[in-house]
């Protein structure tokens, strides 16, 4: 079977086919509109629905011409409902069912943070449930006990700020561009990690919960009380923010490693491929198994939705998620 995903929930137009046979993805496609949003310093979603406006059937008819494949070859096309901005949702979607609906297979309904999750599973060893899993993206930090396909329960989450959305404004007061996390991530390797103390936010507390925004505050205080700011001090500061961040995810990882009797744990989402933080997981965690998706499948792609859509296929759930949802907790699937 070829299963066709889409993933447009933000401002990456992520096309990509599924061959069940093959248990692998056999084209992919993939347009950021990351240098578009980029002079506004964050994501516009009135530009972002219109770029997904032209290009979505573009991709769709390249990743068909990559496969050797034509419409009629599909047998089920995934989409991301949620969560995620609503106007590129809606192109995604309506895309996806009215392509669907004129081939008579059927349209699936993705959660965006469940198809984080599963692209684990594509790789070789894959994890096996139950497992922890560290979902760090621009919209959320979740750590979740995956107990099995479909029952995820959030054991900690952050309470203001997402990880990824901490780097996009740490890189903006460093003034170094959108989106923040790759920016920052080359800047800090010329950068000393133990120059600026920076909080490790929360990691004294008794729960799993996580918190960034404090963080972003103390940068936005060590650029004021820093007399001169030059290239090597941006780069001390991303260095040791990036330690921080590193850090506290660790921190709570092994936590939850330990409350919940798991030995493997299974990361994705944007932040997941920051080479810094992955060697500091690595390092800090051995003993544990540690499983990473490929650094291009952490950010937003449509090989994830494609994949997540297998796990729906035949389990007649096909139209329970109808409608796109905004926000969507992974909890109400
Ligand atoms: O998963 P993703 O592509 O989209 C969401 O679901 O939000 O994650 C995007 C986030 C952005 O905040 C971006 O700055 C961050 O992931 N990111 C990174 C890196 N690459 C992307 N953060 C740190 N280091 C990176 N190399
Ligand atoms: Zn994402």
């Amino acid at each position: 079977m070829n299963l066709l995903g889409i993933e447009t929930s933000c401002d990456e137009t992520g096309i990509a086919i599924y061959n069940t046979v093959k248990q692998s993805i056999i084209s992919e496609q993939l347009f950021s509109q990351a240098s578009k949003h980029a002079e506004y310093g964050g994501v516009v979603p009135e530009l972002a629905s219109r770029d997904h406006l032209i290009k979505i059937i573009p991709l769709i008819r390249h990743t068909l011409e990559e496969a050797e494949l034509e419409l009629n070859d599909l047998n089920a096309i995934a989409y991301t409902a949620g969560p995620g901005l609503r106007g590129p949702l809606l192109i995604g979607s309506s895309t996806a069912k009215s392509l669907a609906f004129s081939l008579d297979i059927p349209s699936i309904g993705i959660h965006h943070m469940e198809a984080h999750l599963l692209i684990n599973l594509l790789e070789i060893p894959a994890p096996k449930f139950p497992f922890l899993t560290l979902l760090i993206s621009g919209g959320h930090c979740l750590l979740i006990n995956a107990k099995d396909f479909g029952s995820y329960e959030i054991i900690g989450q952050t309470i203001d700020d997402a990880v990824g959305e901490a780097f996009d404004k740490v890189a903006k007061l460093l003034e170094l561009g959108y989106p923040g996390g790759p920016l920052i991530e080359k800047l800090a390797k010329l950068g000393d990690p133990s120059s600026f103390k920076f909080p490790r936010p929360m990691t004294n507390k008794d729960n799993l919960d996580f918190s960034f925004s404090g963080l972003k505050t103390a940068v936005f205080y060590a650029l004021k009380d820093t007399k001169v700011i030059n290239k090597q001090i941006k780069a001390n500061i991303a260095a040791s923010f990036q330690d921080a961040v590193a850090d506290t995810l660790l921190i709570k990882s092994k936590k939850a490693l330990e409350e919940t009797n798991q030995n493997e744990l299974v990361i994705g989402g944007g932040v997941a491929s920051n080479k810094y933080i992955r060697n500091k997981l690595i390092e800090g965690l051995k003993g544990s198994s540690i499983y990473f998706p490929p650094i291009e499948r952490c950010t937003d792609n449509g090989a994830m939705v494609a994949f997540a859509g297998s796990f729906y296929l035949g389990n007649n759930n096909q139209n329970k998620n109808d409608q796109v949802r905004p926000k969507w907790p992974l909890s109400e699937l």
